[in-house]
């Protein structure tokens, strides 16, 4: 089999668990690192054995030898980035938040339409064992009808003002960091919500640092979530159903795994999935799988998710008052 030839974009902290990643996998070729600077892509590209490195992003979105391009940068970059990529014929596979807001989300969805290429949001969770044992279980009514979810994510952030967790300029905050997976979970099991509560903590810098958002349904659905740059969090998730509950242990959203199964009257049971990667392989796994079948979206994370997805994240931005430059006129 041919291998899927990648690049990355932004050397930074994530882009180094995911070229450790692509290094385990058989069908993986890392070719090219794009830095804004020479210096970085080259000591990035020594550290993998990478044959080619750029000092300039638009070099590798240029660069032949790649079929797709890992975004890596902080979340202000995704949409030009991944834009760039795109209208040179490369897939992207962007890290979350997809970008900023709605209004960017549609310009990269556009694109990758007009231009026939492929694009994924890196939502690595979607594509953990984990998830797909909760999915299976569910399906298999293990814990009965499914009614509420309860999901945290919360670290005690460094503060730094100019960097992209607390700056607006970056899209900073909680919500768009870590917020984004309790609110993914929601969505993948009970969709968007029609109605929305939400409430934060504001810091200095004019960001959301503490989240409270619920949800709920029509039909009786809810779910409670809690997202914190200031304070170490269980960072669990409960999902709650009529004949029982399933419990993703803390970090619910990261390997390895570990998932309970309480339903009444049996004994609870635990499953545990151990992982030798950094977790980043399956969502790579998923891209190339795509990629051979000709494929511009994952059926797992479509582009109509990361569409529901950013318009929900906007929506709750909306009720917190949080307002980042890129909006414009677009936002409250
Ligand atoms: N899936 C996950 O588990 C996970 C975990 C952490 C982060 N993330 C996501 O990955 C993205 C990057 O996060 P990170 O923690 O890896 O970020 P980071 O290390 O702070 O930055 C990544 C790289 O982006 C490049 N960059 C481009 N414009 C920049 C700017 N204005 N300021 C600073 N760096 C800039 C830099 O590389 P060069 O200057 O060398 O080009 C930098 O090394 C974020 O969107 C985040 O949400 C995902």
């Amino acid at each position: 089999m041919e291998k899927i030839r990648w690049g990355i974009i932004g050397p930074g902290k994530i882009a180094h668990k995911m070229a450790q990643d692509l290094l385990t996998l058989d069908d993986a070729e890392l070719v090219a690192v794009g830095s804004r600077s020479l210096d970085r892509a080259k000591n990035f590209a020594a550290q993998y054995s990478i044959p080619y490195a750029f000092g300039e992003y638009a070099d590798i979105a240029r660069f032949d030898e790649i079929d797709v391009i890992y975004i890596a940068t902080p979340h202000h970059g995704h949409a030009d980035h991944t834009i760039m990529c795109l209208r040179q014929g490369k897939g992207v596979l962007c890290e979350k938040p997809l970008a900023i807001n709605s209004y960017q989300v549609d310009r990269m969805l556009r694109e990758a339409q007009a231009n026939q290429v492929f694009l994924m949001e890196a939502i690595w969770t979607r594509f953990l064992p984990q998830t797909a044992y909760i999915l299976e279980q569910i399906a298999n009514n293990r814990i009965g009808e499914v009614h509420s979810i309860k999901a945290d994510f919360g670290f005690s952030a460094n503060y730094d003002p100019t960097g992209r967790l607390f700056n607006p300029y970056m899209g900073g905050g909680a919500l768009l960091d870590i917020g984004i997976y309790p609110v993914f979970l929601t969505l993948l099991l009970f969709g968007k919500p029609d109605h929305i509560l939400a409430n934060a903590i504001l810091g200095a810098t004019g960001v959301d640092e503490e989240d409270g958002i619920l949800f709920s349904y029509h039909g009786g659905r809810m779910a409670h979530l809690h997202a914190s740059l200031r304070n170490l969090t269980r960072s669990e998730a409960f999902i709650y159903g009529s004949q029982g509950y399933i419990q993703i242990h803390t970090r619910w959203h990261q390997p390895p795994g570990q998932v309970t199964i309480v339903n009444k009257g049996e004994r609870p049971v635990t499953r545990y999935f151990p992982e030798t990667t950094n977790g980043y392989a399956y969502e790579a796994a998923e891209v190339m799988a795509c990629l051979r079948n000709g494929k511009l979206e994952s059926d797992q994370l479509n582009w109509s998710f990361s569409r529901d997805l950013i318009n929900v994240l906007d929506a709750i931005r909306q009720q917190l008052g949080l307002v980042y430059p890129q909006d414009g006129t677009r936002m409250p």
